[in-house]
């Protein structure tokens, strides 16, 4: 609009889905609460004594140090999530979407960028250049390079997909998608916490757990001032979302699933003996067992606050949980993230 179009005696025309104006509002309590607690419980990375990181690594073997790099790497495909959270900031402003609830998303940036961070460090501190600058010395050692960046490289076509969703699906849909995702990384953290006998990697998950069961939080809030106003097909669209969640995250916390990963043939075999090498070299993972509980734990907690907005729960045959059957998931279905 040219200049001496504007009718200066009017209020300006905005764009529509724009960041501006600048609108604030301060009813919303719930989320001024989750705001507050974010603010309240944040922590820093490097609070973690990354040189006795190093040093227990010293005492480590090669092998020992590569398949626990290879780990953080693997979980690093999840905890890429600060551009994932940055664009919902950017989304959450250009709709005006409430004051708190930009804050909160604003804190879950800062926090994924901080688990990224601690990946990095950890990868840093085992094998530096692990995965991308790293040279393999036998066979298994060249397909733990390739599986972790072949995990790396479904990430790509994930993030496509992720961009893409917020043309298709509203707010409300989108982040109660990230619901499995994180009830099933508080879980998976806890355990891990537990676990762990280095000290600063039980601190590590312990600070993140704590930062994903709040992550969590906010999906429940957005589900339980959203639901009662979603349509039947918004709330099937959940339940496909809640499936594509365990699918989605099934590579890092249960076992490698086989819908929708694109993976060398060899991917479980050296997948599942890197979790045994960094077992050994006493870096906790839990064991299937304690997968499969971690995952039915996720799924009662998701399961049951969906229930009580009428929203049904997916089968998962995986963990012989009986549900509505996901057929037709398809790629760019899946938006969920740690
Ligand atoms: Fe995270
Ligand atoms: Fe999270």
């Amino acid at each position: 609009m040219q200049k001496d179009e504007l009718n200066f005696n009017m209020e300006p025309p905005y764009p529509e889905n724009n960041v501006y104006p600048p609108t604030w509002n301060f009813d919303n309590e719930k989320a001024w609460q989750l705001y507050r607690r974010a603010k309240r419980e944040q922590w820093d990375e490097e609070s973690i004594n990354w040189a006795k990181v190093k040093e227990w690594a010293s005492g480590l073997d090669r092998k020992q140090r590569l398949a626990i790099a290879y780990w953080w790497s693997l979980l690093s495909n999840f905890d890429n999530a600060t551009p994932v959270f940055a664009y919902a900031v950017i989304k959450s402003f250009e709709y005006h979407l409430d004051t708190a609830v930009r804050g909160i998303l604003t804190t879950i940036t800062f926090d994924e960028n901080r688990h990224n961070m601690a990946c990095g460090l950890s990868i840093s501190n085992m094998l530096q250049g692990f995965p991308l600058n790293f040279t393999p010395k036998d066979d298994l050692e060249r397909k733990a390079k390739l599986n972790a960046e072949w995990v790396w490289w479904n990430g790509s076509r994930y993030w496509k997909a992720y961009l893409e969703a917020y043309r298709k699906y509203t707010f409300d849909v989108l982040f109660t998608s990230f619901m499995m995702g994180e009830a099933a990384a508080t879980t998976v953290f806890t355990t891990m916490s537990k676990g762990a006998k280095m000290e600063e990697f039980s601190k590590l998950f312990k600070n993140t757990a704590v930062d994903e069961t709040r992550h969590y939080a906010f999906t429940h809030l957005i589900i339980s001032q959203e639901a009662q106003k979603m349509s039947e097909e918004k709330k099937k669209l959940v339940t496909k979302q809640v499936r594509a969640g365990f699918v989605f995250l099934s590579l890092i916390t249960y076992k490698p699933p086989k819908d929708f990963w694109k993976l060398p043939p060899w991917f479980i075999e050296t997948h599942e003996k890197m979790e045994n090498i960094a077992r050994d070299a006493g870096f906790y993972i839990p064991t299937e067992e304690e997968k499969e509980n971690a995952w039915r734990d996720a799924i009662m907690r998701v399961g049951s606050s969906l229930y009580r907005y009428g929203i049904e729960m997916p089968s998962i045959p995986e963990l012989g949980i009986s549900g509505e059957e996901i057929k037709d998931l398809k790629e760019e279905d899946f938006i969920p993230i740690f």
